[in-house]
């Protein structure tokens, strides 16, 4: 049989240029090169789109992160399908390993919609709901999970009203953004206002949420030959004196440790299991997704947001969690490939 063509995606205009550059890396190192032949695309932090070689080094080099170089060959990327210099790609499906806006939002899946391009992941509407706090949030709850108190801020048209009747301390944080960017706890009303100002930095809309105090569990969703599975649940544990998961606490090394709870009341698991797979339906998802969700000392799910490309290194939540779930890294990127096959085009005609 000949082997499939898999463009695998990777680098983008988002913050998380570099993780998805690491993630491309990991997937080119654990591709089924028996089944997929893959061909590297890179996307620059401008936005162009270039191919890189085989062999490009996508991991940290004696500290320096990864990043798309422009000076490669730009490849073409249009509704008549990817090209370099018109010859084209062939490809039989692209793997779009990016996160944020311009990449994990629906707008590349749209862009493969248009072109004909079968792509692993979530389609145009559940990757666009998801990115969007304020979207998501009410789509959860009207499917019975539970979600923190708040209220939707719009630059230039919120009032103080909005939030009058939600208790300290506070969460403020943009509608789309990834990482903990432009997020801050809030203790106090004196602080409100500047972390207010700060999240609009980053978006023109944001949440102000009441904090849950409650240990942060996550669980990973894979498409298996149709059928979405749940992952083993995993916490995050934060060390040292970060107050929450911040932007810091996630990337910088010996902040964070991932521990396979034990001491969850029986079923417990099996309910965070049970409402990760009702999130990944309520949204529409495809393929993947790690399900984040705070579980509190009265005993509460409480679901935080769903990521529809999770980071995806070697080393990232999601493989590890399907790692305790008896599932290599290997066998998830085949797993996500052939759901990607089998699954129809997403626009009705
Ligand atoms: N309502 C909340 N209560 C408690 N902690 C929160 C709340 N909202 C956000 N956080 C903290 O901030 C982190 C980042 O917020 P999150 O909504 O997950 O945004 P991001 O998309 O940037 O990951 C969470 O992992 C958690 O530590
Ligand atoms: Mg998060």
């Amino acid at each position: 049989m000949p082997k499939l063509r898999v463009g695998i995606l990777c680098g983008g205009q988002s913050s998380e240029h570099e993780i998805s550059c690491i993630s491309a890396g990991g997937i080119m190192g654990a591709i089924d090169r028996d089944r997929f032949e893959p061909v590297l695309i890179g996307i620059t932090r401008a936005g162009t789109w270039v191919l890189l070689d085989q062999a490009a080094k996508l991991e940290i080099i004696d500290g320096k992160l990864p990043e798309i170089d422009p000076s490669l060959p730009v490849i073409t990327a249009d509704i008549h399908g990817f090209s370099v210099n018109g010859d084209p790609l062939n490809l039989d499906l692209v793997f779009p390993i990016l996160h944020g806006p311009y990449g994990e939002d629906g707008t590349i899946q749209g862009m493969c919609e248009v072109a004909g391009i079968r792509y692993v992941g979530s389609g145009v509407l559940a990757s666009a709901v998801a990115m969007d706090k304020s979207f998501a949030k009410p789509i959860f709850a009207s499917h019975g999970l539970q979600v923190a108190d708040g209220t939707v801020l719009v630059s230039g048209e919120w009032s103080a009203q909005q939030i009058a009747h939600l208790s300290y301390p506070l969460f403020v944080k943009p509608a789309r953004s990834g990482s903990s960017r432009g997020t801050s706890k809030v203790k106090s009303f004196d602080t409100l206002l500047k972390a207010i100002e700060y999240a609009f930095e980053y978006d023109t809309k944001i949440l102000v949420e009441s904090a849950i105090n409650g240990r942060e569990i996550e669980c990973a969703v894979l498409e298996i030959a149709g059928t979405p599975h749940a992952s083993p649940v995993g916490e995050i544990k934060i060390l040292g004196n970060h107050e929450f998961y911040d932007f810091e606490a996630k990337y910088l090394d010996d902040a964070t440790e991932v521990v396979f709870p034990q001491d969850l009341p029986a079923g417990v698991e099996a309910q965070i299991q049970a409402a990760a797979m009702l999130a990944f339906k309520a949204l529409g998802c495809e393929g993947l997704a790690r399900v984040d969700f705070f579980y509190t000392d009265q005993g509460e799910i409480i679901i935080n947001e769903l990521n529809t490309m999770p980071g995806f290194t070697p080393t990232s939540m999601y493989p590890k969690l399907w790692s305790r779930g008896g599932r290599t890294y290997s066998e998830i990127i085949s797993a996500l490939i052939d759901a990607a096959l089998i699954r129809s085009a997403h626009v009705t005609r």
